[in-house]
């Protein structure tokens, strides 16, 4: 190192998530924290630590709130536990099509409501990820209609909305953190999990579960938390570069995930041999509709917000309908 004698006096700026190094969301944060370490870098260093290297989501979520680290990514899912309005994109069946997803999480009329509403909690959330959409699979058992989940036991995030939507749907719901659910599967504590394409490919649970159904009852984001703290200590000069890579992070991210799950599908078929089954939605759809008089019925605040994301279902229809 050159400078002998001389302090580096640049802030470390951490960024920890749970997916691998291949994973579109660290390839977009690596863009971030290039553009950061460009821009800023006389000021900043950028690190981040993929694969729980710092802890699960709700460890890093922690960390993000009392500032020991500055930013995390954390699914939607987990986030209902800090503040009750991110209930909302935990719905299933909230979104019509893709389209209509993409577009109402790009409207600042949808999410600043959800995403300002952990201030108070000491982290804010800066942009969103695309998760696609959740599925069911499962080890040894195609699951072709909600009474085919019956007595099994399938691993759902550590969320009360994600629960619930199980019992609808005849299932066992068994919360637990993503790094967990591998082992879970490979020694039968579990029947299945739900989740995107790229958790049989990069997580490896395609090598355990051969069936994976398409009934796409969530497509519930990531967000990036940042720590309020830090956020609320930068200049104007430096916020709105920051701004600007978080716009980069969701840029990135986007144009990643199309190619990422493409590979991830054709990785899982004809390497892993994992079966595709696209069932009828409608019975999955039926069963968990309640959930959404529910969840309304408990925060009533939500209610514009989903009235809004309804526009959007107007506009952009499922592609069946
Ligand atoms: C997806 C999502 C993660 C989440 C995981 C899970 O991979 O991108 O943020 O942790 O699902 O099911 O826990």
């Amino acid at each position: 190192m050159a400078g002998c004698g001389s302090s580096d006096s640049r802030r470390i700026v951490r960024i920890g998530h749970n997916q691998s190094t291949n994973h579109p969301s660290h390839t977009a944060l690596v863009a971030f924290a290039d553009f950061i370490n460009e821009k800023l870098g006389d000021k900043y260093e950028v690190q981040v630590y993929p694969s729980e290297l710092l802890g699960s989501q709700t460890d890093m979520v922690q960390l993000t709130q009392t500032g020991a680290i500055d930013f995390c990514i954390a699914s939607n899912a987990i986030l209902e536990t800090f503040s009750k309005n991110y209930e909302i994109f935990n719905l299933p069946f909230l979104f019509a099509s893709e389209d209509a997803y993409h577009n109402a999480m790009d409207d600042p009329a949808v999410t600043s409501p959800i995403f300002d509403s952990t201030i108070g909690a000491g982290f804010t959330a800066v942009t969103w990820l695309d998760a696609g959409t959740r599925n069911f699979y499962t080890v040894d058992t195609p699951i072709y209609t909600p009474d085919d989940l019956k007595g099994f036991k399938i691993r759902v995030q550590q969320s009360p909305t994600n629960i619930e939507m199980m019992r609808l749907l005849g299932g066992s719901a068994t919360p637990m953190g993503f790094g967990e659910v591998y082992t879970a599967l490979q020694s039968h504590i579990i029947d299945g999990a739900e989740n995107n394409e790229l958790a049989l490919t990069d997580n490896g649970h395609g090598d355990v579960c051969k069936y994976y159904s398409y009934d796409m009852h969530q497509m519930v984001p990531d967000i990036v938390i940042g720590n309020n703290a830090f956020l609320e200590g930068l200049s104007a000069e430096d916020r709105a570069v920051f701004e600007e890579g978080f716009l980069l992070i969701n840029q990135v991210q986007r144009e990643a995930w199309k190619s990422g799950v493409e590979a991830a599908k054709e990785y899982a078929q004809n390497t892993q041999h994992v079966n595709f089954i696209y069932p009828d939605q409608a019975p999955f759809k039926e069963a968990c509709m309640p959930l959404h008089d529910s969840v309304l019925a408990g925060n009533p605040a939500l209610q514009p917000i989903y009235d809004l994301i309804q526009e959007y279902n107007e506009m952009y229809p499922s592609a069946a309908e």
